[in-house]
């Protein structure tokens, strides 16, 4: 038995959760995994509920888990709330409490959507990235940090980028691990040219790179990256980054595809625990309208069964429904071009269920 914390979260985040559990209850069955789902609320609609963005008790109920599903959290209603009850702050207590270091931001090109792509084809045609984030440290987490006030009536605000040589060779131990598994290249992102924090970074990565000799490693300051990333992306296999500029350029890396409604992720602690969420947010402006893609909560789910269960083949039935779909021509609003037919964010969960019955 395990058990999988549901947080649907805030705007279409319930929307596209819903036709994901259908998916997971479905494949639960067939597969007998005794998957035990239970559900919280989390960002502002648990702030509405309990005044805060996480409480004591769902943050129990996620340390109890094997894997958290995440929809989305925020929206324009709680923008004006102090910082420290924001949606977003549920978010990162979540990966600090759980100590999910890494995380696993896939960006990968359907042939079925290459011309969704604000690239040109010939550019973007067959990229398949990995964005490895470090999640819990850098200049998210560093202190000291605030806002305070000058002698002079100013205010002055801080933050601190930080990482211990721990925390670098475990992200860099995983990347090297994940690039042996694909393309065998690790560019790893830093700016060691102004950076001290990030200085120290190259130099444990490097040291660490000489126990993977049969994966080629490269480092690129994080400003060349972001050009490279829509010069030439095909030169990425796995991208090693900090917190910070992995925030950025997995948001540049997803965009290359067309639409970050199809992207998944996965945060992972050194135990294989998970918590699996979509890329894309809230987006309150379509939010309760039934048309929102759940590919990315549908793709993160199929995450899950490999990363946390490792069960890989009901996730690579998932992955390759989503790709039957949407060869077959099924398009949601973000993904569909001027003039072509559009199905709801339902009509969407449906065909990946019906296309995952046929295999089984
Ligand atoms: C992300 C988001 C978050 C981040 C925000 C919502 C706190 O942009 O997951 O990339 O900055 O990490
Ligand atoms: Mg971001």
């Amino acid at each position: 038995m395990a058990k999988i914390l549901v947080l649907a979260g805030d705007g279409i985040g319930p929307e596209v959760m819903g036709e994901t559990v259908k998916i997971l209850q479905f494949v639960n069955g067939q597969e007998k995994l005794g998957l035990e789902f239970e559900n919280a609320l989390v960002g502002g609609c648990s702030y509405d509920a309990h005044g805060k963005p996480l409480t004591d008790e769902t943050l129990r109920l996620a340390k109890a888990a094997d894997a958290v599903m995440l929809g989305a959290v925020g929206g324009p209603k709680w923008e004006e709330l102090d910082y420290s009850v924001r949606p977003e702050r549920a978010l990162l207590a979540l990966r600090s409490e759980l100590e999910l270091f890494a995380n696993l931001r896939p960006a990968k090109v359907y042939p079925a959507l290459v011309d969704a792509s604000s690239l040109k084809r010939e550019i973007i045609e067959g990229i398949d990235i990995m964005v490895l984030r470090e999640l819990t440290g850098d200049i998210y987490f560093g202190k000291p940090k605030g806002v305070e006030k000058l002698p002079d009536g100013q205010e002055r605000g801080f933050n601190t980028m930080v990482y211990t040589t721990h925390e670098i060779e475990r992200i860099a131990k995983l990347a090297f691990e994940i690039a042996r598994g694909r393309q065998k290249k690790v560019t790893s992102i830093d700016k060691a040219n102004v950076l001290e924090t990030t200085e120290l970074w190259r130099k444990v990565v490097t040291q660490l790179g000489k126990k993977y000799p049969d994966v080629e490693l490269k480092h690129m300051y994080v400003d060349n990256c972001a050009m490279q990333l829509v010069r030439y992306p095909k030169q990425f296999d796995v991208i090693v980054t900090g917190n910070l500029f992995g925030d950025i350029l997995s948001d540049e890396a997803a965009m290359l595809t067309g639409s970050i409604g199809m992207l998944p992720s996965a945060s992972l602690a050194a135990s294989k625990k998970g918590m699996y969420e979509p890329i894309h947010g809230s987006a309150p402006d379509i939010a309760g309208k039934g048309v929102a893609n759940p590919i990315a909560t549908i793709l993160s789910a199929a995450m899950m069964l490999d990363l946390t269960f490792g069960k890989k083949a009901p996730a690579q039935k998932i992955e390759a429904a989503v790709e039957k779909v949407l060869g077959a021509g099924l398009r949601t609003a973000d993904i569909a071009k001027p003039g072509e037919a559009k199905v709801s964010t339902q009509q969407a969960g449906e065909a990946i269920l019906s296309e995952l019955k046929k295999v089984y």
